[in-house]
């Protein structure tokens, strides 16, 4: 099985959030189920940095649309997996965020961008590739290469079977009907079942309606983007395409998140060796200047700073989390309200309440590590990975019941104590009122230490890793491409 996967971000090169998480370990948990894959990933500078000796295979000098020419480089990852970059200094060679300028606005020409990135993908998966390596399937993710499976239908006259996955359907790459014809479409894509969607361009509307699969990136997610109020407009199409659309777990890269071999630590330790763990915490405590308390929980949150996180509703809280009493420990950027909220809960209780306003990789890893609990409570969540990675740091989640919040974290009733299934927090709503209550309640459990141990044993002994997932994403690789 030949697998094209094209991706706009990569770990720990060039990532904003998950999707680069996923788009490292994925392809490898694939390759070793016995796939063959290539990962397309435009050429931003850090990927041009690291595989200086990337070698030219192709070229593309006339695709159409308002693009300028430009090349494919092959470079050999260390675990084996080959990369192809797109390279295209005038469109990918800029610092920062992949998508963000300077002034934190997206970029103007994003649509050419990622346009380009679309259209080079459905290329190589087509009948009409420049190289000899042709896909059995095309995966693409997320709106940055949702055109791929409409071009590689209605413009490259089909090859690779396609699949799209959707990581977040908030963002749909929506941009003014005026660029239709820099991406090389005409009046004959303007309509409902082109790239028209309410009178705009949308490149994932358009994939979604065009791609031979759709996945997401959870069950539940899968059952909510179908429904009114959680379909962002996309309810309609999503129920017209129930048949082609499944939900596959996210897994986590065990490899980089493991407590037992995490090198980011002061101390590791694993499920049967907690005692790290209580240094992590000290460390942590001293890292980001907070008291050395020890006599109550330290709640931990890394995040993109926006409403889907639900985390201006943790800043609402936080004079009663200190008053639980209890720490709280943030890293994230994002919103400026946001920001600068949490700014101000630090400023008023130094020794309680800590905020690194930033992208710190290290930090992320300790604020596992180290706190008790994990903060999560999103008003939607396609998948997660920050809860898995507390779980498997024995980290217990505080998390709202939505996506794959809901499919990962089981609530610490009694029951679910008693039978070893509970394993973090969940509360059914995200509302100020129920995220507090349902913290007293955790700081209670953190209270009782054979109790809590027992919870984190249990959160610890779950298999988060890509080893399922991949499998699954075999199987429906191979509904569409029958040996
Ligand atoms: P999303 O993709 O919606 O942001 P996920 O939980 O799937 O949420 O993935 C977020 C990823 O980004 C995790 O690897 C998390 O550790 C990382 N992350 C988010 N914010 C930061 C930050 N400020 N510093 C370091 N890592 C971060
Ligand atoms: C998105 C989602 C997140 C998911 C990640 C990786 O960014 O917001 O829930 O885990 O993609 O699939």
């Amino acid at each position: 099985m030949k697998v094209l996967f094209a991706t706009s971000e990569i770990a720990p090169w060039v990532k904003t959030g998950g999707l680069g998480d996923v788009a490292a370990a994925l392809p490898q948990a694939l390759v070793a189920a016995g796939a063959e894959l290539r990962v397309l990933v435009p050429g931003y500078p850090p990927l041009r940095a690291a595989f200086p000796k990337a070698k030219r295979i192709a070229r593309f000098d006339t695709l159409g649309g308002a693009w300028p020419a430009c090349n494919l480089l092959e470079a050999q990852r260390s675990d084996g997996v080959p990369f192809w970059l797109l390279d295209c200094p005038e469109l990918f060679d800029r610092p920062g965020s992949p998508y963000l300028g300077p002034e934190g606005i997206d970029w103007l020409d994003n649509h050419l961008r990622y346009g380009l990135l679309s259209r080079v993908a459905a290329r190589l998966a087509s009948h009409a590739s420049p190289l000899d390596w042709r896909p059995d399937i095309l995966h693409c993710h997320d709106w940055q290469t949702a055109l791929a499976p409409y071009y590689l239908r209605l413009y490259e006259g089909g090859g690779a079977a396609s699949v799209l996955t959707i990581h977040n359907l908030a963002f749909q790459g929506v941009f003014p009907a005026t660029v239709l014809t820099e991406l090389g479409l005409g009046a004959a894509d303007w309509h409902i079942d082109g790239v028209e969607y309410y009178g705009t361009l949308s490149f994932l509307k358009a994939g979604l309606r065009h791609a031979d699969a759709l996945t997401t990136v959870s069950p539940t997610y899968a059952r909510e983007i179908q429904t009114e109020t959680e379909g962002m407009g996309l309810q309609g199409l999503l129920q017209t395409r129930a048949d082609e659309l499944t939900g596959i777990l996210n897994g986590i890269d065990t490899a980089v998140w493991n407590p037992a071999t995490d090198t980011l630590l002061s101390k590791n330790y694993d499920r049967a060796h907690l005692d790290g763990k209580a240094v992590c915490k000290a460390a942590l405590q001293a890292q980001v200047g907070l008291d050395a308390r020890k006599d109550c929980p330290l709640f931990g949150v890394v995040s993109r700073l926006t409403a889907q996180k639900g985390l201006d509703l943790v800043s609402d809280i936080g004079a009663a989390l200190v008053d639980l009493p209890a720490q709280l420990v943030v890293l994230g950027s994002g919103d400026k309200a946001l920001e600068a909220a949490f700014r101000d809960l630090a400023a008023t209780y130094p020794q309680q309440v800590a905020v690194t306003i930033g992208f710190d990789e290290a930090l992320a890893h300790r604020i596992e590590a180290g706190a008790d609990l994990f903060l999560m409570p999103s008003r939607f969540e396609p998948c997660g990975l920050n809860q898995m990675y507390s779980l498997a740091y024995g980290t217990p989640p505080l998390v709202r019941a939505t996506g794959g919040l809901a499919d990962t974290v089981v609530n610490c009733s009694p029951a679910g104590l008693a039978d070893g299934s509970a394993n973090g927090f969940v509360c059914q709503e995200a509302t100020a009122e129920l995220i507090l209550a349902t913290a007293r309640w955790a700081a209670e459990v953190w209270a009782d230490k054979k109790r809590w141990r027992q919870l984190q044993k249990n959160a610890m002994a779950g298999d988060y890793s890509w080893t399922g997932p991949a499998q699954r994403y075999l199987q429906l690789y191979r509904s569409l491409r029958p040996a």
